[in-house]
């Protein structure tokens, strides 16, 4: 999609983080803005700050619930035109070792990661193909989406499930004139592992002393690992290329290229030898 000055782009997670460095570029390129998000302050510092670029509607949605979903979506068009650019990136980290995990945990996590990207898509996928003026689906996955470590089982159920559905959707879409677009971040400098730890439903609790503090450890590398990745900024950049391009994978830098070569291999070397040769 090359035109982008002066479509609607429906943000969520909009407020703060990639979501919000995805904001800046399309405003930069012209794009009306709905960003969307539960933290209410980050929502209106992000419309002070760009509503000097474009236009800008904001509100408060939890990307779970599906009816408030399609009400926010016919305020932002009643407000700022057709959405033709969906951004689906609200997200969390979080979850637990599996062992662990509870009910609670996997419908918090599934919901977001997962089921709010399921929504975005079936609440404006078919405004977009009615319409036929063409669109635009950016998936925000992770590394995690691609391959797999241990301790990540929840998000990664959830960002292995975002992959498949961008890919299935690209095949399908490509020819009605939606491009589709699944952003697979390496470590990016946001603040999302203290906003899971406030968000998250708690799992400590039944923990023991000692394994409160491995992962309390471990929040803390994943923290620093995150300080020294990539900027929002930068990213919001990559997403506005991928969208110009129509690229189908974001990957904000090669941190994932051994762990895929070895997943391919893996899979390649489990297939049963061909009889014929
Ligand atoms: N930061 C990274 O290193 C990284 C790496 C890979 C993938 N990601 C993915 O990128 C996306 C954005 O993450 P980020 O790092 O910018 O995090 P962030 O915490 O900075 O931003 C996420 C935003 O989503 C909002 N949000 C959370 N739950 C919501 C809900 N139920 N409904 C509506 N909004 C909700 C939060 O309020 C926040 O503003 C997520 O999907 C995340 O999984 C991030």
């Amino acid at each position: 999609m090359t035109d982008i000055a002066n479509r609607t782009a429906f943000i969520t997670g909009g407020a703060n983080g990639i979501g919000l460095g995805i904001a800046r570029s399309l405003a930069r390129a012209g794009a009306k803005l709905a960003l969307i998000d539960l933290d209410t302050d980050a929502l209106e510092r992000a419309k002070a700050e760009l509503s000097d670029v474009t236009e800008v509607f904001t509100a408060v949605l939890d990307v779970r619930d599906r009816s408030a979903y399609s009400r926010v979506a016919d305020e932002v068009e009643a407000n700022l035109g057709p959405v033709s650019i969906l951004i689906n990136n609200a997200g969390v980290a979080g979850g637990a070792p599996a062992s662990r995990l509870t009910y609670e945990l996997w419908d918090w996590g599934m919901g977001i990661n997962l089921d709010g990207v399921i929504n975005g898509v079936q609440t404006f996928l078919p405004r977009i193909i009615e319409r036929g003026d063409g669109g635009h689906i950016v998936n925000t996955a992770s590394g995690a989406g691609l391959y797999t470590g241990p301790g990540n089982v929840l998000y990664c159920t959830a960002k292995f499930a975002v992959v498949g559905m961008s890919e299935s959707l690209n095949a399908e879409l490509e020819s009605q004139g939606v491009g589709v677009t699944v952003l697979c971040p390496g470590p990016v400098a946001t603040d999302i592992v203290a906003r899971t730890r406030a968000a998250q439903p708690k799992v400590t609790r039944s923990m023991s002393a000692e394994q409160r503090s491995t992962a309390f450890a471990n929040n803390e590398k994943v923290k620093k690992f995150l300080e020294n990745g990539a900027q929002p900024d930068a990213v919001g950049d990559m997403v506005l290329a991928a969208i110009r391009e129509n690229s189908l994978y974001i990957h904000t830098d090669r941190s994932s290229e051994k762990p895929i070569i070895a997943r391919s291999k893996a899979l390649l070397d489990a297939m049963p030898l061909n009889t014929k040769d």
